[in-house]
């Protein structure tokens, strides 16, 4: 059955995303937030970035017409009954994906297929707690998901060829390149993304060089397009944390483990560009190293 109607839920930095991006190859998108407070700001997110995007030449104000006029908000929850396919972005915690999933594997028709944009949870986890693991996949998109070209379809051991290929024909129809990666924490590239990054804080916390330079070794040294801890920030402090924690667990392998500096930043609300402060201090009018 062809995709006609997503549901993305969670509007934060991924969904609201996904939720563009979806909207503009032309699907109708079912938004659904926690509260209406977050769902505005989450639609706000969108509304702005379209606009620039008419700003800057690259769309059309028809375009974004258009594409505004196939959502729908909501935060009700049994809303995403009338979804062909379910795109979860909530916070990085497999008790909340999966009291989730168990609400809408009940509500929702039996064709529906799920799929998580987690970084680092299992997907067969996740699939285990409903009656269709044929149906459950993996989206994994990446920051900013308008931008990036890539998607990461993971594939659990249930995955049916069909779900597949319905996950990997919405990704190309979004516009990104698909990439194929078993289900195993951090698929292909948090696997060797996540102890880089971190690797950068012990780095930083040992005092071998500023945050700033140590940004700028790997931008003019490595021809990165952003410094790892750049990257961290805009990437979220708190999101991170739970990926390493995850990861850590999963493999037992000291280079995943969360440096203590990560955990006190994240305990002090420094979350990064989200919360205005990270590595970076982005109250200020040009982002400064907060250290
Ligand atoms: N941040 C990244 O760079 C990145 C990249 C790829 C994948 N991911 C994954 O995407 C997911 C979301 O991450 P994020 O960075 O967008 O987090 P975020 O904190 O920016 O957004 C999460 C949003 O989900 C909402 N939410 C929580 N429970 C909900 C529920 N039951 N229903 C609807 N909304 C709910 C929250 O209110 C919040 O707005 C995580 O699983 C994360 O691991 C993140």
């Amino acid at each position: 059955m062809a995709i006609q109607t997503v549901g993305v839920v969670g509007c934060g930095l991924m969904g609201s995303g996904i939720a563009q991006i979806a909207a503009e190859a032309g699907y109708a998108v079912i938004v659904r937030e926690v509260d209406a407070a977050l769902l505005a700001k989450g639609r706000g997110k969108i509304e702005s970035f379209l606009k620039k995007a008419v700003e800057k030449g690259k769309a059309t104000q028809d375009q974004v017409t258009a594409t505004l006029g196939r959502f729908t908000w909501t935060t009700e929850l049994a809303d995403l009954a009338k979804c062909d396919l379910v795109v979860e972005a909530i916070l990085e915690n497999m008790p909340a994906k999966q009291e989730l999933w168990k609400f809408l594997d009940a509500k929702c028709p039996p064709h529906t297929i799920f799929s998580s944009n987690t970084s680092s949870l299992s997907i067969g986890d996740m699939a285990a707690c409903t009656k269709r693991p044929q149906n459950f996949v993996g989206l994994h998109f990446f920051n900013p998901v308008p931008l990036m070209r890539l998607v990461e379809v993971v594939r659990t051991i249930s995955t049916s060829d069909a779900t597949y290929q319905a996950a990997c024909e919405f990704g190309t129809k979004t516009g990104k390149t698909v990439v194929t990666a078993k289900d195993t924490p951090g698929f292909v590239v948090n696997l060797l993304l996540v102890p880089y990054l971190l690797d950068a804080i012990r780095a930083f916390e040992k005092g071998v060089a500023s945050a700033k330079d140590i940004d700028n070794g790997m931008k003019l040294g490595c021809g990165h397009p952003m410094g790892p801890l750049e990257l961290l920030d805009f990437v979220g402090l708190d999101t991170t944390l739970y990926i390493a924690d995850i990861m850590s667990h999963e493999f037992k392998d000291i280079r995943y483990a969360a440096p203590p500096l990560l955990r006190r930043m994240v305990a002090a609300g420094m979350h990064g560009k989200k919360s205005g402060r990270g590595f970076y201090d982005y109250t200020a009018p040009a982002a400064a190293p907060a250290k």
